[in-house]
Protein backbone atom coordinates (compact mmCIF):
# COMPACT_ATOMS: atom_id res chain seq x y z
CA UNK A 1 0.00 0.00 0.00
CA UNK A 2 1.46 3.64 -1.52
CA UNK A 3 0.35 5.28 2.54
CA UNK A 4 1.78 8.43 1.29
CA UNK A 5 -0.14 8.55 -1.81
CA UNK A 6 -3.56 7.61 0.88
CA UNK A 7 -3.05 9.76 3.60
CA UNK A 8 -0.34 12.78 2.33
CA UNK A 9 -0.77 14.96 5.63
CA UNK A 10 -2.13 14.15 9.22
CA UNK A 11 -5.73 16.12 8.04
CA UNK A 12 -6.06 13.19 5.68
CA UNK A 13 -5.56 10.59 8.47
CA UNK A 14 -8.18 12.95 10.49
CA UNK A 15 -10.30 12.41 8.04
CA UNK A 16 -10.31 9.33 7.77
CA UNK A 17 -10.30 8.74 11.33
CA UNK A 18 -13.98 10.06 12.09
CA UNK A 19 -15.22 7.33 9.57
CA UNK A 20 -13.33 4.67 11.09
CA UNK A 21 -14.25 5.76 14.94
CA UNK A 22 -17.61 4.48 16.98
CA UNK A 23 -18.39 8.51 17.76
CA UNK A 24 -18.33 8.35 21.36
CA UNK A 25 -14.59 7.36 21.22
CA UNK A 26 -13.90 9.87 18.30
CA UNK A 27 -15.76 12.60 20.75
CA UNK A 28 -13.27 11.73 23.73
CA UNK A 29 -10.25 12.11 21.32
CA UNK A 30 -11.53 15.30 19.68
CA UNK A 31 -13.40 17.23 22.18
CA UNK A 32 -12.19 19.93 24.30
CA UNK A 33 -14.77 22.10 26.98
CA UNK A 34 -17.19 24.60 26.96
CA UNK A 35 -17.26 26.14 23.38
CA UNK A 36 -13.90 24.27 22.26
CA UNK A 37 -12.02 27.90 21.61
CA UNK A 38 -9.07 26.56 23.34
CA UNK A 39 -9.19 23.11 20.93
CA UNK A 40 -8.95 25.90 17.65
CA UNK A 41 -7.04 28.13 19.59
CA UNK A 42 -4.27 25.58 19.56
CA UNK A 43 -4.05 25.28 15.97
CA UNK A 44 -4.94 28.59 14.55
CA UNK A 45 -2.00 30.12 16.93
CA UNK A 46 0.26 27.86 15.23
CA UNK A 47 -0.78 29.30 11.90
CA UNK A 48 0.11 33.00 12.89
CA UNK A 49 3.62 31.90 13.79
CA UNK A 50 5.97 32.73 10.32
CA UNK A 51 8.52 31.92 9.87
CA UNK A 52 11.16 33.81 7.44
CA UNK A 53 13.65 32.21 4.93
CA UNK A 54 16.93 32.80 3.95
CA UNK A 55 17.69 31.73 0.09
CA UNK A 56 21.32 32.73 0.04
CA UNK A 57 22.03 30.21 2.94
CA UNK A 58 23.07 26.58 2.08
CA UNK A 59 20.73 23.92 3.84
CA UNK A 60 20.52 20.80 2.28
CA UNK A 61 22.33 18.88 4.69
CA UNK A 62 19.84 19.47 7.24
CA UNK A 63 20.03 18.45 10.52
CA UNK A 64 17.64 16.81 13.02
CA UNK A 65 19.18 15.43 15.90
CA UNK A 66 18.28 16.60 19.18
CA UNK A 67 19.82 16.02 22.44
CA UNK A 68 17.69 16.42 25.98
CA UNK A 69 17.95 14.45 29.02
CA UNK A 70 21.17 13.00 28.34
CA UNK A 71 20.17 11.08 25.30
CA UNK A 72 20.42 12.08 21.02
CA UNK A 73 17.19 11.53 19.74
CA UNK A 74 16.34 11.15 15.93
CA UNK A 75 14.34 14.55 15.43
CA UNK A 76 13.13 16.96 18.04
CA UNK A 77 9.78 15.55 18.76
CA UNK A 78 7.98 12.67 20.86
CA UNK A 79 4.16 11.42 21.35
CA UNK A 80 2.53 12.66 24.26
CA UNK A 81 0.82 10.82 26.84
CA UNK A 82 -2.88 9.87 26.02
CA UNK A 83 -5.02 8.06 28.52
CA UNK A 84 -7.18 5.19 27.29
CA UNK A 85 -5.23 5.08 24.21
CA UNK A 86 -5.94 1.43 23.97
CA UNK A 87 -9.95 1.81 23.50
CA UNK A 88 -9.22 5.10 21.17
CA UNK A 89 -7.84 2.36 18.93
CA UNK A 90 -7.19 -0.96 19.85
CA UNK A 91 -3.48 -2.02 20.71
CA UNK A 92 -2.48 1.42 20.71
CA UNK A 93 0.07 1.28 23.11
CA UNK A 94 2.46 -1.18 21.63
CA UNK A 95 2.38 -0.10 17.86
CA UNK A 96 3.47 3.55 19.06
CA UNK A 97 5.98 2.14 21.38
CA UNK A 98 7.20 -0.06 18.88
CA UNK A 99 7.50 2.77 15.87
CA UNK A 100 8.76 5.47 18.17
CA UNK A 101 11.42 3.08 19.37
CA UNK A 102 12.16 2.55 15.47
CA UNK A 103 12.54 5.94 14.61
CA UNK A 104 14.75 6.92 17.91
CA UNK A 105 11.99 9.48 19.51
CA UNK A 106 10.07 9.29 22.79
CA UNK A 107 7.50 7.41 23.87
CA UNK A 108 5.55 9.00 26.80
CA UNK A 109 3.09 6.65 28.55
CA UNK A 110 -0.21 7.71 30.66
CA UNK A 111 -0.85 6.63 34.16
CA UNK A 112 -4.20 5.72 32.95
CA UNK A 113 -2.43 3.80 30.01
CA UNK A 114 -4.10 0.18 28.88
CA UNK A 115 -0.63 -1.15 28.93
CA UNK A 116 1.23 -1.49 32.43
CA UNK A 117 4.21 0.51 33.11
CA UNK A 118 6.28 -3.03 33.68
CA UNK A 119 4.59 -4.34 30.00
CA UNK A 120 5.78 -1.05 27.66
CA UNK A 121 9.50 -1.69 29.20
CA UNK A 122 9.93 -5.25 28.89
CA UNK A 123 7.56 -5.62 25.67
CA UNK A 124 9.22 -2.60 23.42
CA UNK A 125 12.14 -1.67 25.19
CA UNK A 126 11.39 1.44 23.72
CA UNK A 127 12.71 4.95 25.23
CA UNK A 128 9.82 5.47 27.68
CA UNK A 129 9.13 8.80 29.86
CA UNK A 130 6.35 8.05 32.17
CA UNK A 131 3.43 10.55 32.68
CA UNK A 132 2.52 10.35 36.55
CA UNK A 133 -0.77 11.44 37.77
CA UNK A 134 -0.07 10.66 41.81
CA UNK A 135 -2.85 8.91 43.80
CA UNK A 136 -4.05 9.68 47.17
CA UNK A 137 -2.94 8.49 50.06
CA UNK A 138 1.20 8.85 49.74
CA UNK A 139 1.54 4.85 50.06
CA UNK A 140 -0.22 4.33 46.88
CA UNK A 141 2.02 7.38 45.09
CA UNK A 142 5.60 5.42 46.60
CA UNK A 143 4.69 2.57 45.32
CA UNK A 144 3.38 3.72 41.71
CA UNK A 145 6.83 5.40 41.80
CA UNK A 146 9.04 2.98 43.20
CA UNK A 147 7.84 0.40 40.01
CA UNK A 148 8.40 3.33 37.17
CA UNK A 149 12.43 3.33 38.78
CA UNK A 150 11.96 -0.40 39.16
CA UNK A 151 10.91 -0.34 35.58
CA UNK A 152 13.70 1.39 34.46
CA UNK A 153 12.50 4.78 33.50
CA UNK A 154 14.23 7.77 34.13
CA UNK A 155 11.87 10.61 33.02
CA UNK A 156 8.75 11.16 35.55
CA UNK A 157 6.17 13.73 33.31
CA UNK A 158 4.42 15.32 36.51
CA UNK A 159 0.80 16.77 34.73
CA UNK A 160 -0.06 19.02 36.95
CA UNK A 161 -3.03 20.64 34.76
CA UNK A 162 -6.05 19.04 36.05
CA UNK A 163 -6.24 20.79 39.71
CA UNK A 164 -10.16 20.13 39.51
CA UNK A 165 -11.96 17.29 37.22
CA UNK A 166 -13.10 18.89 34.44
CA UNK A 167 -16.71 18.87 32.34
CA UNK A 168 -16.30 17.58 29.06
CA UNK A 169 -19.60 18.18 27.43
CA UNK A 170 -19.14 15.45 24.92
CA UNK A 171 -18.52 13.00 26.80
CA UNK A 172 -21.47 13.44 29.54
CA UNK A 173 -23.63 13.39 26.61
CA UNK A 174 -21.61 9.95 25.60
CA UNK A 175 -21.91 8.66 28.90
CA UNK A 176 -18.19 8.55 29.62
CA UNK A 177 -19.00 9.76 33.37
CA UNK A 178 -18.93 7.94 36.71
CA UNK A 179 -20.35 5.78 36.58
CA UNK A 180 -20.57 5.40 32.69
CA UNK A 181 -23.79 5.10 31.14
CA UNK A 182 -23.30 3.27 28.07
CA UNK A 183 -26.53 2.39 25.87
CA UNK A 184 -27.94 0.65 22.94
CA UNK A 185 -26.88 3.62 21.19
CA UNK A 186 -23.22 3.37 21.94
CA UNK A 187 -23.75 -0.40 20.84
CA UNK A 188 -24.74 0.71 17.63
CA UNK A 189 -21.88 2.90 17.43
CA UNK A 190 -19.53 -0.41 17.68
CA UNK A 191 -21.16 -2.30 15.52
CA UNK A 192 -21.36 -0.17 13.08
CA UNK A 193 -17.66 0.24 13.39
CA UNK A 194 -16.56 -2.99 12.59
CA UNK A 195 -12.97 -2.27 12.32
CA UNK A 196 -12.35 -0.81 15.19
CA UNK A 197 -14.77 -3.10 16.89
CA UNK A 198 -12.92 -6.44 15.43
CA UNK A 199 -9.69 -5.16 16.73
CA UNK A 200 -11.22 -4.28 20.50
CA UNK A 201 -12.84 -7.84 20.79
CA UNK A 202 -9.32 -9.46 20.02
CA UNK A 203 -7.04 -7.33 22.42
CA UNK A 204 -10.21 -7.38 25.37
CA UNK A 205 -11.82 -4.69 27.03
CA UNK A 206 -9.03 -2.23 27.89
CA UNK A 207 -8.44 -1.54 31.73
CA UNK A 208 -5.75 0.71 33.36
CA UNK A 209 -3.59 -1.96 33.70
CA UNK A 210 -0.71 0.24 35.60
CA UNK A 211 -3.22 1.15 38.53
CA UNK A 212 -5.33 -2.46 38.22
CA UNK A 213 -3.40 -3.63 40.98
CA UNK A 214 -5.15 -1.07 43.31
CA UNK A 215 -8.22 -1.38 42.31
CA UNK A 216 -10.72 -3.72 44.62
CA UNK A 217 -10.84 -7.43 43.81
CA UNK A 218 -13.33 -7.69 41.20
CA UNK A 219 -12.48 -5.09 38.83
CA UNK A 220 -15.18 -3.61 36.42
CA UNK A 221 -15.23 -0.70 33.91
CA UNK A 222 -17.20 1.01 36.97
CA UNK A 223 -14.93 0.05 39.75
CA UNK A 224 -11.94 1.65 37.97
CA UNK A 225 -13.47 4.40 36.70
CA UNK A 226 -14.50 4.97 40.40
CA UNK A 227 -11.20 4.67 41.60
CA UNK A 228 -9.65 7.05 39.76
CA UNK A 229 -12.05 9.79 41.05
CA UNK A 230 -11.99 9.23 44.47
CA UNK A 231 -7.98 8.33 44.68
CA UNK A 232 -6.34 9.84 41.58
CA UNK A 233 -5.60 13.84 43.56
CA UNK A 234 -4.76 16.19 40.93
CA UNK A 235 -3.70 18.88 42.80
CA UNK A 236 -0.25 19.23 43.17
CA UNK A 237 0.94 21.35 45.90
CA UNK A 238 4.22 22.67 46.51
CA UNK A 239 4.24 20.06 49.45
CA UNK A 240 3.30 17.28 47.36
CA UNK A 241 5.59 18.45 44.42
CA UNK A 242 8.34 17.90 47.17
CA UNK A 243 7.14 14.51 48.36
CA UNK A 244 7.77 13.26 44.44
CA UNK A 245 10.60 15.67 44.45
CA UNK A 246 12.51 13.38 47.06
CA UNK A 247 11.57 10.40 45.57
CA UNK A 248 12.48 10.00 42.50
CA UNK A 249 16.08 10.05 41.62
CA UNK A 250 15.47 10.82 38.05
CA UNK A 251 14.32 13.99 36.12
CA UNK A 252 10.91 15.64 36.35
CA UNK A 253 9.54 17.71 33.67
CA UNK A 254 6.38 19.51 34.63
CA UNK A 255 3.95 19.07 32.09
CA UNK A 256 0.83 22.26 32.05
CA UNK A 257 3.01 25.36 32.32
CA UNK A 258 0.79 28.39 30.84
CA UNK A 259 2.14 30.81 33.32
CA UNK A 260 5.63 32.14 33.34
CA UNK A 261 5.45 32.26 37.10
CA UNK A 262 4.32 28.62 37.59
CA UNK A 263 7.73 28.34 35.64
CA UNK A 264 9.82 29.67 37.69
CA UNK A 265 8.07 27.85 41.03
CA UNK A 266 8.59 24.82 39.54
CA UNK A 267 12.32 25.17 38.78
CA UNK A 268 12.76 26.71 42.26
CA UNK A 269 11.17 23.50 43.51
CA UNK A 270 13.35 21.06 41.68
CA UNK A 271 11.65 20.69 38.49
CA UNK A 272 14.37 19.18 35.52
CA UNK A 273 12.45 20.77 32.76
CA UNK A 274 8.82 22.01 31.62
CA UNK A 275 5.81 21.82 29.12
CA UNK A 276 3.91 24.59 27.84
CA UNK A 277 0.42 22.64 27.35
CA UNK A 278 -3.01 23.25 27.75
CA UNK A 279 -3.75 19.56 27.78
CA UNK A 280 -4.66 19.73 23.81
CA UNK A 281 -7.25 22.38 25.11
CA UNK A 282 -9.02 19.93 27.14
CA UNK A 283 -9.54 21.44 30.37
CA UNK A 284 -9.71 25.14 30.40
CA UNK A 285 -11.64 26.76 27.40
CA UNK A 286 -10.23 30.29 28.62
CA UNK A 287 -6.52 29.02 28.33
CA UNK A 288 -4.07 30.73 25.82
CA UNK A 289 -2.24 28.22 23.12
CA UNK A 290 1.67 27.31 23.68
CA UNK A 291 2.76 29.77 21.08
CA UNK A 292 1.10 32.79 22.91
CA UNK A 293 2.90 32.21 26.27
CA UNK A 294 6.01 30.24 25.13
CA UNK A 295 8.31 33.32 23.65
CA UNK A 296 7.01 34.96 27.53
CA UNK A 297 7.60 31.40 29.14
CA UNK A 298 11.63 31.41 27.64
CA UNK A 299 12.27 34.90 28.51
CA UNK A 300 11.34 34.49 32.31
CA UNK A 301 13.15 31.01 32.64
CA UNK A 302 16.61 31.74 30.24
CA UNK A 303 17.87 29.97 27.35
CA UNK A 304 19.25 27.10 29.94
CA UNK A 305 16.23 25.72 30.94
CA UNK A 306 14.87 22.19 28.89
CA UNK A 307 11.15 23.86 27.59
CA UNK A 308 9.15 21.46 25.68
CA UNK A 309 5.79 22.34 24.12
CA UNK A 310 2.38 20.77 22.80
CA UNK A 311 -0.93 21.35 21.34
CA UNK A 312 -2.33 21.56 17.97
CA UNK A 313 0.64 20.15 16.04
CA UNK A 314 -0.28 18.55 12.76
CA UNK A 315 3.13 19.03 10.73
CA UNK A 316 6.18 18.91 10.71
CA UNK A 317 6.13 22.54 9.67
CA UNK A 318 4.28 23.16 12.83
CA UNK A 319 7.03 21.70 14.68
CA UNK A 320 9.35 24.17 13.34
CA UNK A 321 6.96 26.93 14.23
CA UNK A 322 6.83 26.06 18.24
CA UNK A 323 10.94 25.59 18.03
CA UNK A 324 11.43 28.63 16.38
CA UNK A 325 9.57 30.33 19.48
CA UNK A 326 12.18 28.46 21.84
CA UNK A 327 10.79 25.23 22.40
CA UNK A 328 13.66 22.80 22.86
CA UNK A 329 11.19 19.68 21.57
CA UNK A 330 7.74 19.35 20.84
CA UNK A 331 4.91 16.73 22.04
CA UNK A 332 2.47 15.88 19.48
CA UNK A 333 -0.78 13.78 20.76
CA UNK A 334 -4.37 13.40 18.82
CA UNK A 335 -2.15 12.93 15.12
CA UNK A 336 -1.08 9.27 16.44
CA UNK A 337 -4.03 8.24 17.12
CA UNK A 338 -5.55 9.47 13.70
CA UNK A 339 -2.73 7.65 11.58
CA UNK A 340 -3.99 4.37 13.69
CA UNK A 341 -6.96 4.75 13.04
CA UNK A 342 -5.67 5.41 9.18
CA UNK A 343 -3.71 2.64 9.05
CA UNK A 344 -3.81 0.68 11.81
CA UNK A 345 -0.04 -1.06 12.69
CA UNK A 346 1.58 0.56 9.89
CA UNK A 347 0.05 4.25 11.23
CA UNK A 348 2.78 5.03 14.12
CA UNK A 349 5.60 4.61 11.50
CA UNK A 350 4.29 6.29 8.81
CA UNK A 351 2.96 9.62 10.57
CA UNK A 352 6.75 9.58 12.32
CA UNK A 353 8.22 9.01 8.76
CA UNK A 354 6.13 12.31 7.35
CA UNK A 355 6.54 14.30 10.41
CA UNK A 356 10.47 14.29 10.10
CA UNK A 357 10.05 14.48 6.17
CA UNK A 358 7.77 17.99 6.56
CA UNK A 359 10.04 19.11 9.33
CA UNK A 360 13.65 18.18 7.21
CA UNK A 361 11.70 20.30 4.29
CA UNK A 362 10.71 22.90 6.08
CA UNK A 363 14.19 23.44 7.47
CA UNK A 364 15.78 22.99 3.87
CA UNK A 365 13.10 25.75 2.39
CA UNK A 366 14.02 28.02 5.26
CA UNK A 367 17.72 27.64 4.62
CA UNK A 368 18.28 26.53 8.39
CA UNK A 369 20.68 24.08 8.30
CA UNK A 370 19.72 22.50 11.91
CA UNK A 371 16.84 22.58 14.55
CA UNK A 372 18.99 25.04 17.16
CA UNK A 373 19.05 27.50 14.58
CA UNK A 374 14.89 28.34 14.10
CA UNK A 375 14.52 30.71 16.34
CA UNK A 376 16.84 33.09 13.96
CA UNK A 377 14.37 32.38 11.44
CA UNK A 378 11.10 33.52 13.07
CA UNK A 379 9.44 36.50 11.13
CA UNK A 380 9.00 39.37 13.89
CA UNK A 381 7.52 42.22 12.03
CA UNK A 382 7.34 44.66 15.12
CA UNK A 383 11.06 44.40 15.87
C1 LIG B 1 -7.45 11.61 24.34
C2 LIG B 1 -6.40 12.35 25.10
C3 LIG B 1 -5.93 11.84 26.31
C4 LIG B 1 -4.94 12.54 27.01
N1 LIG B 1 -4.45 11.99 28.18
C5 LIG B 1 -3.43 12.59 28.82
C6 LIG B 1 -2.86 12.00 29.98
O1 LIG B 1 -3.25 10.92 30.41
N2 LIG B 1 -1.85 12.67 30.59
C7 LIG B 1 -1.36 13.86 30.13
O2 LIG B 1 -0.44 14.42 30.71
N3 LIG B 1 -1.88 14.44 29.03
C8 LIG B 1 -2.89 13.83 28.36
N4 LIG B 1 -3.40 14.39 27.22
C9 LIG B 1 -2.78 15.63 26.67
C10 LIG B 1 -1.65 15.26 25.69
O3 LIG B 1 -0.57 14.69 26.36
C11 LIG B 1 -1.14 16.50 24.94
O4 LIG B 1 -0.82 17.51 25.86
C12 LIG B 1 -2.14 17.02 23.92
O5 LIG B 1 -2.83 15.96 23.30
C13 LIG B 1 -1.42 17.85 22.85
O6 LIG B 1 -2.31 18.35 21.92
P1 LIG B 1 -2.59 17.65 20.48
O7 LIG B 1 -3.44 16.44 20.75
O8 LIG B 1 -3.33 18.71 19.74
O9 LIG B 1 -1.26 17.30 19.88
C14 LIG B 1 -4.41 13.74 26.51
C15 LIG B 1 -4.89 14.25 25.28
C16 LIG B 1 -5.85 13.56 24.57
C17 LIG B 1 -6.29 14.10 23.24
Amino acid sequence: MNWDKRYPSIPDMEAAAAKRMPRFVHDYLVGGLGLEGAVSRNQAALQDVLLLPRYLSDARDVQLETTILGKTYAAPFGIAPLGLAGLLWPNAERILATAAQAHNVPYMLSTYGNISLEALKTETNVDAWFQFYPPEPADLETDLLQRAQNAGYNTLILTVDIPVATRRERDIRNGITVPPTFNLNTLWQMVTHPGWALRMLRMGIPEFETLKPYYPPGPSVTTSVKFIAEKMEGHITPQRFKRIRDQWPGTIVVKGILNPQDAQDYLALGADGLIVSNHGGRQFDAAPAAPTVLPMIRKAVGDDVLLMADGGVRSGLDIARLLALGADFVLIGRPFIYALAAMDKHGGNQVLWLLQQELQQALAQLGCDSVAKLPAFLFEPHD
